[in-house]
């Protein structure tokens, strides 16, 4: 039995505290539940959590409703599974029990906390891909029709952009930044980041004023308050501070000397 102290395969058991809520408008079933599971090699957070899923029983032996989350690749590439483990944000699939917990440690997993709750662990990021839309992180292509070779682009610059571009809309860097709140427009240091990169893009440069336009007004990159709290999270280790310096100098130079272009 998963809650039992005499286990199977090792007898070692991984003890989570999960924090739950039934859904975003019953704040009154919010909650902590605790759950042991056997221990298997080389888990994760989510394949803890998997267990969990299997036998719903807490440590105090109630039966509840399975614990609820999101996950995908399991390899640290789509974001899906980012949540806070034991105070720090960051993905589940890649939080390696032997590496947060080696001496049987409790593992707290939380929701993130800027994103409205849909239940349990799962939190709506919908925010994060309004921000991308109002900054454009895309590049526009006239049709589906053959459109002939793109623009050549040097390796030198490719290497430069690449770093930008691994970006998986995680949530980490808008869950650490204090300017990212309910109170504010701020798009968020990975917005800002996509502005970079795509201002750098040949194609992506014919709506770069379109883009510093839209960061130079209410929620832009005057918002930031340059605490960095966001580039110490991202898993992906995106330079933002850099992008960030960088967008700043661009709108600068966009609202100094814009008219000129006009
Ligand atoms: S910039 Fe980094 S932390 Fe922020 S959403 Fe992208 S990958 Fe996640
Ligand atoms: S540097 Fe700016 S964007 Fe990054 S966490 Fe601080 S306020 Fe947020
Ligand atoms: S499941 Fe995709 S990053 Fe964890």
């Amino acid at each position: 039995m998963a809650n039992s102290d005499t286990t199977k395969g090792t007898g070692r058991l991984v003890h989570l505290r999960v924090k739950r809520q039934d859904g975003p408008d019953l704040p009154e079933t919010k909650r902590y539940e605790e759950f042991k599971v056997p221990y298997l090699p080389q888990m994760n957070v989510i394949s803890a959590l998997q267990q969990v899923q299997k036998e719903p029983r807490t440590v105090d032996g109630k039966d509840v409703a399975p614990v609820v989350w999101e996950s995908s690749c399991l390899e640290e590439v789509c974001g899906a599974c980012t949540m806070i483990i034991n105070g720090r944000v960051r993905q589940a699939c890649s939080a390696l029990v032997d590496q947060i917990a080696p001496n049987g440690e409790v593992i707290t997993v939380e929701p993130m906390t800027k994103f409205p709750l849909v239940r349990d662990l799962i939190v709506d990021r919908e925010r994060m891909f309004h921000d991308m839309k109002k900054v454009k992180a895309w590049i526009d292509i006239d049709g589906t029709h053959e459109l002939g070779p793109g623009p050549r682009e040097s390796p030198e610059a490719q290497q430069e952009r690449y770093p930008l571009s691994r970006c998986m809309t995680c949530g980490c860097c808008v869950e650490a930044c204090p300017q990212y709140n309910d109170s504010t427009q701020f798009v968020g240091p990975f917005a800002l980041n996509l502005v970079r990169l795509f201002n750098m893009h040949p194609s992506g440069a014919l709506h770069k004023n379109a883009r510093l336009e839209t960061v130079m007004g209410e929620g832009g990159v005057q918002d930031c308050g340059k605490s960095q709290n966001c580039v110490e999270v991202c898993p992906k280790e995106i330079p933002l501070v850099d992008s960030i310096a960088q967008v700043s100098r661009d709108a600068t130079k966009r609202l100094l000397f814009g008219w000129l272009l006009k």
